[in-house]
Order: C-alpha cells, then sequence, then structure tokens
C-alpha cells in the first residue's frame, strides 16, 4: 500500500474491514455539491494524468503511483485504497478483466484495452470515473466496443431526468448494447456517490423495471456501464478482487458520478480543461492543461 500524507483527510473505511452502513439520503444540498464539482474535478483530472503515461511497455503499478502522488498532491485521498481491503489507489482492468484490476507489474502490450478508475475522497465527499484506453495500436473492433461503451452511458446519463423511473438508465444503456452484440454486465452496477462511496442505492445498466426509485433532483450517484464483446457472465480471481468474463471476451466501461437537476443532469467528474474524458488514444491528453 501507498503511502498518504498525514495532511489528507481518510475516509472512515480506511483502515477498518468496510464502511459502516449508510442510511442517509442519496439527495445532497447545494454545499455539498459544490464540494463533490471539486472532488469531481481531482478525479477526473487524476485520470488524464495516468492515462498520459500509458504506452506498450509501462506498468499498471506506475499508472498507480502516478494517480496516487496526483490525488495525494491535491489534498485528495485515493478512495479505493484500503477501501474493504483493496490493496492499491486506483483499478486497472485490462482486456478481459471487466473490473476492479489490481494494479501490478505487468506490462502492457501493444493493442491492449484498459480501463482507468480513480475516486478522490476530498472535503467528505467522492468523485468516481473510469474511462477506457488504447495501449498503441489496437483493432478495429476493440475501438467501436470503447466508443460504443462511451456512447452507452452518455444516452444512460441523458435518460435522466426527475420524476422518472431509475431504471430507465439501464433500458437505455442494454438496448443500445444489444444493437451492436454486446452483452451489459448485471453483478455491478452504477451507485449513489457522495458524502457515502457506494450509498446503497443501485443503478442497473440492464432493464428491470422492478427497480422503481424516482430520480429527484440533487440524487448524486454513477453511471458506469461495463460492456463485453461476447459474453457478460463473470467470475472473481481468488485475489478476492479482479473480474474476468468467463468466456475471455474483451470489456470497455466508462463512469461519470452526476448530480440530477431540475431538467437533467449535470456531470461531476469534469477535468479542469473543461472537456470531459474522452478516452481512446492515450497520446491525445494534454497534460499543461491539467491544473
Ligand atoms: N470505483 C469503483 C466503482 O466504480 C469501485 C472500486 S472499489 C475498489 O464503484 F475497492 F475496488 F477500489
Ligand atoms: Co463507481
Ligand atoms: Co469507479
Amino acid at each position: 500500500m501507498r503511502r498518504v500524507p498525514d495532511s489528507v483527510v481518510r475516509p472512515a473505511y480506511a483502515g477498518v474491514p468496510g464502511p459502516e452502513l449508510y442510511d442517509g439520503s442519496d439527495v445532497m444540498d447545494a454545499e455539498t455539491v459544490e464540494k463533490m464539482r471539486i472532488a469531481g474535478e481531482v478525479a477526473a483530472d487524476s485520470i488524464l494524468i495516468a492515462a498520459a503515461e500509458i504506452r506498450p511497455g509501462i506498468t499498471t503499478d506506475h499508472l498507480d503511483k502516478v494517480a496516487h502522488e496526483f490525488l495525494c498532491d491535491h489534498g485528495a485521498y485515493p478512495a479505493a485504497l484500503d477501501y474493504r481491503g483493496f490493496p492499491k489507489s486506483i483499478c486497472t482492468s485490462v482486456n478481459e478483466v471487466i473490473c476492479h484490476g489490481i494494479p501490478d507489474t505487468r506490462p502492457l502490450e501493444e493493442g491492449d484495452l484498459i480501463k482507468i478508475d480513480s475516486t478522490a475522497f476530498l472535503n467528505g465527499v467522492h468523485g468516481d470515473n473510469c474511462a477506457t484506453f488504447y495501449v498503441g495500436e489496437v483493432s478495429e473492433e476493440a475501438k467501436l466496443l470503447s466508443e460504443r461503451t462511451r456512447e452507452a452511458m452518455y444516452r444512460g446519463i441523458k435518460a435522466v431526468k426527475p420524476g422518472r423511473q431509475l431504471s430507465v438508465i439501464g433500458r437505455v444503456i442494454e438496448s443500445y448494447a444489444k444493437r451492436f452484440g454486446y452483452d451489459t454486465v448485471r453483478e455491478y452496477t452504477g451507485h449513489g456517490c457522495h458524502v457515502a462511496f457506494h450509498s446503497g442505492m443501485i443503478v442497473l445498466h440492464y432493464d428491470e423495471p422492478m427497480l422503481d426509485t424516482i430520480i429527484e433532483p440533487g440524487m448524486c450517484f454513477t453511471i458506469e456501464p461495463m460492456l463485453t464483446m461476447g459474453s457478460a457472465r463473470n467470475k472473481q480471481w481468488n485475489d478476492g478482487w479482479t473480474v474476468v468474463t468467463r468466456d475471455g471476451s474483451w470489456c470497455a466501461q466508462f463512469e461519470q458520478t452526476l448530480v440530477v437537476t431540475e431538467t437533467g443532469t449535470e456531470i461531476l467528474t469534469v477535468p479542469s480543461s473543461g472537456e470531459l474524458i474522452l478516452g481512446g488514444d492515450p497520446t491525445t491528453i494534454d497534460t499543461s492543461k491539467i491544473a
């Protein structure tokens, strides 16, 4: 586990087996949302600064180090670190790894698809986001999977309006994924995300009309679809974390933390440049725009 300076405030779940049950609301007041914009910006920038290092031969442990140091330098605690015992500061999930990949010493290879998921805890709130990037030149089918997963996330985000059922998100995402023959992961979901990292409210990425939560202004949660080229059936490695597809098919993921407004949503995980994270080719990232 990497060192966190004493000046960085730790969340309650660090150093204990797991978080306390959250029984508060998923609706945040304006003051809390403002804090979330700041945490969200740092979380987004931490992905960009790490992703800018992506190339064949670089290890995921190096990406972890870069994101960790960036977060700490900005006063943020890397929320993954010691969350239910997770040993690293970000999740790095390559190819058939769906999510919760643990950064390690495997060098990235030309053609790999890597998901970086980074969460900042700052001023008592969380900003959680993820994007998929290419290592060198990747196959056309991998690029399409990644771009369509990003599009699926944005379609889910656009479907969010106060008064609608939360299940509209999964309906939109699953129907878009199906057009291309992609499958959508069911066991890992979006979640209420604010003062709590995972509040207990879940956001499905597949159609489930029984989920009868109604969307309200001020609600803060993530949308984070994981789409697979083949079947989304999955298993966990015996490291207790890494989730992989059973058939070895590749997976892409994008995630944003957002707040529901009177008319739709505002994305909170916006980089300091003001331009949303696109993923894809990491050589296009302009690190001079990161504050
Ligand atoms: N950031 C992930 C999510 O989107 C959660 C990672 S938990 C960890 O919900 F412990 F694996 F880091
Ligand atoms: Co999340
Ligand atoms: Co995440």
